[in-house]
């Protein structure tokens, strides 16, 4: 089992405020959070005022701004900036999303920024996500296949075998779902999630792997896979459009279709 490090954190204060500069026309409010767990008593929401003609359109862009024109102790994770690598995962106006294709027109009023609920927080934005990759890992997220591969080529899948991957294959793995889940927040020691549940299902139903019923068998535990209860906010969530309460489903359905007969 892996050690999960509860935020020691209990209440969020009012932090500073950061007037954006004069003569601006077009000001926007963004209430971030701020939380350094080496030195801070409590966490605190500090205002960023941004001049929105001289900022891009996502909420990526606007903090990239603060971080480069504002204050620059702000800390967030983020790569690629078109919602391919999963590292800018954060809450955003009361939902987990990635903040480079969250459009600020989509947000009403202040824009609200904390990170990923329910996960320790290293600094401000970060999540510690350990525990969920410790998780990740824990489902062998490889193809598994002791058959040699056929001489000078690869494994080939027909075009029905390829599709049963779409749908899976897109997770960029940013566990905005797993944060999101009411089970994962309580069981998260336990309970492996949807980001990682979606991931088990992509190798569970690759036409390459031939560990099925492995898979199968270490899923079938009341707290690694039933601790879902089909509450749906993960796929509600995702902000890949993919639907991670379904691949859940389908695992418990082919868990329960390899035991008619036996
Ligand atoms: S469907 Fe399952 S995994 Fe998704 S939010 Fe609900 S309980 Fe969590
Ligand atoms: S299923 Fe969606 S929300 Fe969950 S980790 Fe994958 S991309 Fe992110
Ligand atoms: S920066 Fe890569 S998904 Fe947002």
């Amino acid at each position: 089992m892996v050690e999960f490090r509860l935020p020691k954190h209990s209440r969020v204060i009012k932090g500073k405020t950061f007037k954006a500069p004069e003569g601006s026309a077009n000001i926007r409010k963004f209430q971030v959070y701020r939380y350094n767990p080496d030195s801070d008593q409590n966490p605190r929401v500090d205002i960023y005022e941004l001049n929105m003609d001289a900022c891009g359109p996502m909420v990526l862009d606007a903090l990239i701004k603060i971080k480069n024109e504002v204050d620059s102790t702000l800390t967030f994770r983020r790569s690629c900036r078109e919602g391919v690598c999963g590292s800018c995962a954060m809450n955003v106006d009361g939902t987990n999303t990635l903040s480079c294709i969250k459009h600020l027109d989509e947000i009403k009023g202040d824009v609200k920024i904390y990170p990923l609920p329910h996960m320790p927080v290293v600094k401000d934005l970060v999540p510690d996500l350990s525990v969920a990759y410790a998780q990740y890992e824990s489902i062998k997220p490889w193809v598994q296949n002791d058959d040699p591969a056929p001489e000078g080529q690869e494994r080939l899948q027909s075009t029905e075998e390829r599709k049963k991957l779409d749908g899976l294959w897109e997770c960029v793995l940013c566990f905005c779902c797993t944060t999101s889940c009411p089970s994962y927040w309580w069981n998260s020691d336990r309970y492996l999630g949807p980001a990682t549940l979606l991931q088990s299902y992509r190798f569970i139903q690759d036409s390459r792997d031939t560990k099925t019923d492995e898979r199968l068998k270490d899923l079938e535990d009341p707290f690694k896979l039933y601790r879902c209860h089909t509450i749906m906010n993960c796929t509600n969530t995702c902000p890949k459009g993919l639907n991670p309460g379904q691949a859940i489903g389908e695992i418990k359905k082919k868990i329960a279709a390899s035991k008619i007969g036996k």
